[in-house]
């Protein structure tokens, strides 16, 4: 039985007292309500220690949303992953569709990233999904290969023993459009295939795929009973305490 992980990415929002608030909310949020679901939340750099101080002693994770692929040195406006680990990050996320597209990450870079991240204990959320025009144009799956076997070149099934794939259609990010449970599984029950023929049945059968992509309370059961999505990563509707809380409640 795998674990079912929700995550939220709070992206370019909230400041240091809006982060501070949000957390405090969800944590009351959920405080007497019994959930067998991992969580995560992945505030913005400038808010990574404080929330983590209001998560100790709690089972929330902290992720970044992005990391650079060298230890140290001269980039500016870089951030390492030991930085990240300093103040209490278990999780990163890489190759958000968001960097792929403004910021033109390649699957190097990202293949890059991940490696750093795992030589240095952070556990890796690595996004893939198509553009509408790739799906329109019926290459989504190759795009998904693509994706997946470049982004994970060079890496064993002992360095990815902590990796989190998320499918992350890029017409569903942010649009109110979400792939229906239907065309999430079909891709989700691929990338498993995929995974089994680059490493083994067991580590595929083992990892834990997110779907995300607009993602609500009003959709994210349906989407998360589907045998091959194994929890979200949530966008728009992790910015507000009770509709992330009710996403995560309805992952059980
Ligand atoms: P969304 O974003 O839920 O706002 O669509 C999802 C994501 O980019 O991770």
């Amino acid at each position: 039985m795998r674990t079912k992980i929700v995550a939220g990415n709070w992206k370019m929002n909230n400041d240091l007292n809006a982060s501070i608030t949000l957390i405090s909310d969800i944590k009351k949020e959920l405080s007497g309500k019994n959930s067998n679901v991992k969580i995560i939340v992945c505030p913005p750099f400038t808010s990574l220690e404080s929330v983590s101080t209001v998560l100790k002693g709690t089972e929330i994770s902290l992720a970044a949303q992005n990391m650079y692929f060298e230890d140290s040195g001269a980039f500016t406006g870089e951030i390492s992953s030991s930085m990240l680990k300093s103040v209490g990050c278990e999780f990163v996320i890489l190759g958000h569709s968001e960097r792929r597209t403004i910021f033109q990450e390649s699957n190097q870079v990202i293949n890059k990233k991940i490696k750093t991240a795992v030589k240095n204990n952070l556990k890796p959320i690595f996004c893939i999904g198509e553009t509408l025009e790739e799906r329109e144009g019926g290459i989504t799956f190759k795009v998904i290969e693509k994706q997946v076997t470049e982004g994970l070149e060079g890496l064993t099934e002992k360095d990815l023993e902590h990796l989190i794939a998320a499918y992350e259609p890029v017409w569903a990010i942010g649009t109110g459009r979400n792939a229906t449970p239907e065309q999430a599984q079909e891709v989700h029950a691929f990338i498993r295939q995929l995974i089994s023929k680059l490493y083994s049945s067991g580590f595929a059968d083992n990892l834990v795929i997110q779907y995300g992509g607009s993602v609500k309370p009003e959709n994210s059961k349906e989407l998360m009973t589907q045998p091959d999505i194994d929890g979200a990563l949530v966008g728009g509707a992790c910015l507000k305490a009770d509709s992330f809380v009710k996403i995560i409640l309805s992952a059980q």
